[in-house]
């Protein structure tokens, strides 16, 4: 049985391929690297000491994915493959729409035509946009605010209309809060191309000297301390997460949304302070407006990935900062790094 892998050397796509091969799945993964590098396939063969086919391929290219499916047995796609920068969404909605819409058409109608119809998707809580009330169910109702978070909550709708026309598919939608932290090999991490947006990687970057302080965007939000309010989640439990999700696709058929969370919200300045307490290391601050698009609160309800999947988050804010800092201290000692 292998499992098809769509950006499988990314952050969230590399740490989920370590976790389902020690889980004893057989891998077959490709990748553009378009945000990851090569580099992390090594890393991932180093941790578990197996192997796996992997393909320098882009979803655009329909024809390559017709040689993926055609030379390979695969049982059940992951999709994590597309782009995720919410500010580069907004100034380049087109090249959004186009990469994560088109090549998931593409995707999707490949898996027809191959009869392989279990499919795990990697989506957002991003799709509740301004939630009405925390913690938020599955059943929030769901409203966009850039593009990235409407290619999202399309290719949700696409899947919904597709187990609609043939409800002989089995879909997962796995929507994803906070995700920070490295594997505790130091081997793996957030590693985007490009300038990061997200706060683990800024405070990263201040932390090691990248820049000499960290914008807080908004102080006087309604919250604990003023600052922004998210469910952060160790990347190693969303990986196993998604363990327990292919498991489940095998064995029942039908489509349903879940959401990958702590179910414990955390302040910028809460994580900032955790962060330089567990490292020793001191992160400076400015605070700043508020990021249009900005939610005070966002953290899940994690029941029903609690009774769907028999998931529930193991690791803390102590372990994501331990792991996030030093992920990236091997990363900086190997900047050679192609
Ligand atoms: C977290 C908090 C910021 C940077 C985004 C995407 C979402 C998902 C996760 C993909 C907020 C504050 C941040 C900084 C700051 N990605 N912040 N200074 O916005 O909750 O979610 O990433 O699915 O789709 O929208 O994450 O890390 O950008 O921000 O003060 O330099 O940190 O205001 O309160 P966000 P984030």
């Amino acid at each position: 049985m292998s499992i098809l892998v769509t950006g499988g050397t990314g952050f969230i796509g590399s740490h989920t391929c370590v976790e389902l091969l020690e889980a004893g799945y057989d891998l077959v993964v490709f990748d553009n690297f378009a945000n990851s590098k090569p580099s992390v396939i090594d890393k991932i063969v180093d941790i578990t000491g197996k192997g796996f086919k992997f393909y320098h391929a882009d979803m655009a290219d329909k024809n390559s994915l017709e040689r993926i499916f055609s030379e390979n047995d695969i049982d059940c796609v992951i999709h994590f493959a597309g782009y995720k920068a919410v500010g580069e969404s907004v100034e380049k909605p087109l090249m959004y729409y186009q990469n994560n819409i088109t090549g998931t058409l593409n995707l999707l109608e490949t898996m027809s035509e191959y009869n392989v119809k279990r499919i795990v998707f990697s989506s957002s809580a991003t799709v509740y946009g301004i939630p009405k009330s925390v913690p938020i169910t599955e059943d929030e109702p769901l409203s966009v605010t850039n593009p990235y978070g409407r290619t999202k909550l399309m290719i949700e709708d696409i899947l919904r209309d597709l187990y609609v026309s043939d409800n002989s598919w089995a879909i997962i939608l796995l929507r994803y809060f906070n995700p920070v932290g490295g594997h505790p090999s130091g081997l793996l991490c957030e590693d985007p191309n490009g300038i990061p947006n997200n706060l683990m990687p800024r405070i990263l970057d201040t932390a090691f000297g990248k820049q000499d302080k960290i914008n807080v965007f908004g102080n006087d939000y309604p919250t604990v301390d003023g600052t922004g309010v998210r469910d952060y989640i160790h990347v190693l439990d969303l990986a196993k997460g998604h363990v327990k999700a292919v498991e489940r696709i095998m064995r029942v058929n039908d489509i349903q949304a879940i959401n990958l969370g702590t179910g414990r919200g955390y302040s910028v300045l809460e994580l900032i302070k955790t962060f330089e307490e567990v490292n020793n290391v001191k992160v400076p601050v400015e605070f700043a407006p508020r990021r249009p698009g900005d939610v005070a609160e966002c953290y899940a309800d994690t029941r029903k990935a609690s009774e769907m999947l028999g998931w529930k988050a193991q690791l803390g804010v102590t372990e994501m900062c331990r792991d996030s800092y030093r992920a990236r201290l091997m990363l900086e000692h190997g900047s050679d790094d192609k």
